[in-house]
């Protein structure tokens, strides 16, 4: 069998040739541990970690590159910037604005803060997936202390306001945080023109390696009070214990670099791409839909509902070919229908219908959409 064609790049990347090869001497002769500085090799690991560590502050605008604090990904910089940050506040403003289509790394952290007291607001959005700045606006409260939206969903692929958002938060002085795990590497992001005051991201998300990630923290103008949510040896300066991941952190610091220097080629092609591959699916199954907003999306994502086709059983059906995701969130045996597809408005059958693509380097050409047609048409799935 041959491998099928991948299908899901919102899920996960491939780790790109370029940035394996640069990752390779830190599972080997430079793999000395970046807190024993004193000797050759922890001297050669630290200096790679602070290359490293200016290359992606670099890449999105930092003003200092110890704004950049690793962490084992983006659900682990979520928890750090939402529990960190209000740990370290006083305890005076209790509330948090969120929206409804956030990842679960954002909204169970909130639900984990609402246990201890914490109140939280999810401000809903349109039928595209945005979120009104307005809307961000009137929930607003004198004891509002953060606002955290996501750059770009994993299901629908919409973009969001930051901008407009960065600037309501600070002229209402709140926090803003931003989950830009399926931005970063894809969109062009500055912390100081979006006025955030903390970004996550994974490198794996943009052809880094798994189980890696940051959290920007503005630490100027102001610094941003946070405190650990993981204790022991100090790493991080003080803010994120545990040894670092050298090999993942060179790796991601590259994937970046990349990403950055190719990233308005590859959405050109991927915007014409995935267009050619909805024209034809389109030109097949009149009926179906694209999800997420038209203008302000990620080229690589194609949201479709097919109706009268069952998505999971599509998936079984091509799983030898092509390898995508459901529009639903799978992670149990009776999968809930997304609370995403839900916010835009779908019906619970609408979000069974709908699956998720995710176009990446790896397609270079719609000819997929032909066996995307093929498995529609052949889908003992017609519900009717
Ligand atoms: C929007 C968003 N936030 C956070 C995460 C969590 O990333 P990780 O699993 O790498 O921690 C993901 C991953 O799917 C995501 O899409």
């Amino acid at each position: 069998m041959s491998i099928p064609i991948y299908l899901d790049s919102h899920a996960t990347t491939f780790v790109e040739p370029r940035v394996l090869e640069e990752m390779l001497p830190y599972f080997g002769e430079q793999s000395g541990n970046p807190s024993s500085p004193e000797h050759y090799h922890g001297a050669a690991a630290r200096a790679a970690v602070d290359r490293a560590r200016q290359t992606i502050a670099d890449c999105l605008g930092c003003i200092e590159a110890r704004d950049i604090l690793f962490t084992a990904g983006a659900t682990e910089a979520n928890n750090l910037a939402l529990i960190g940050s209000w740990r370290a506040s006083s305890g005076q403003k209790q509330h948090f604005i969120t929206t409804a289509i956030e990842h679960p790394s954002v909204l169970a952290t909130l639900d984990y803060l609402a246990a201890q007291g914490a109140q939280v607001t999810r401000v809903g959005v349109d039928a595209w997936g945005r979120v009104n700045p307005d809307a961000l606006r009137q929930a607003l409260r004198p004891d509002t202390f953060m606002v955290s939206v996501m750059a770009a969903n994993n299901e629908i692929g919409t973009l969001q306001p930051l901008a407009e958002i960065g600037q309501l938060c600070r002229e209402a002085g709140v926090l803003f945080h931003c989950d830009a795990a399926q931005a970063v590497g894809h969109e062009a992001l500055e912390v100081e023109a979006l006025q955030v005051d903390f970004l996550s991201f994974s490198a794996h998300k943009f052809y880094g390696p798994k189980g890696v990630g940051a959290l920007y923290r503005r630490g100027t103008e102001p610094t941003i009070p946070l405190q650990p949510i993981l204790f022991g040896g100090g790493q991080e300066m003080g803010l994120r214990s545990g040894t670092l991941n050298v090999p993942g952190i060179v790796g991601m610091a590259a994937a970046l670099r990349i990403a950055r220097d190719e990233m308005e080629q590859e959405n050109r092609r991927l915007d014409k791409l995935a267009a050619a591959i909805f024209a034809r699916l389109q030109q097949a199954f009149p009926a179906i839909r694209r999800n997420g907003s038209p203008q302000h999306r990620l080229a690589r994502n194609l949201s479709l509902t097919l109706p009268g086709v069952e998505a999971a059983a599509l998936i079984q059906l091509l799983k030898d070919r092509v390898s995508f995701s459901a529009g639903s969130a799978c992670a149990t045996a009776k999968p809930e229908p997304s609370h995403v597809l839900k916010a835009i408005g779908l019906s619970d059958e609408e979000c069974y219908q709908t699956i998720r693509l995710g176009l990446g380097r790896a397609v270079q050409d719609a000819g997929v959409a032909e066996m995307l047609c093929a498995g529609i048409a052949a889908a003992p799935v017609f519900l009717d």
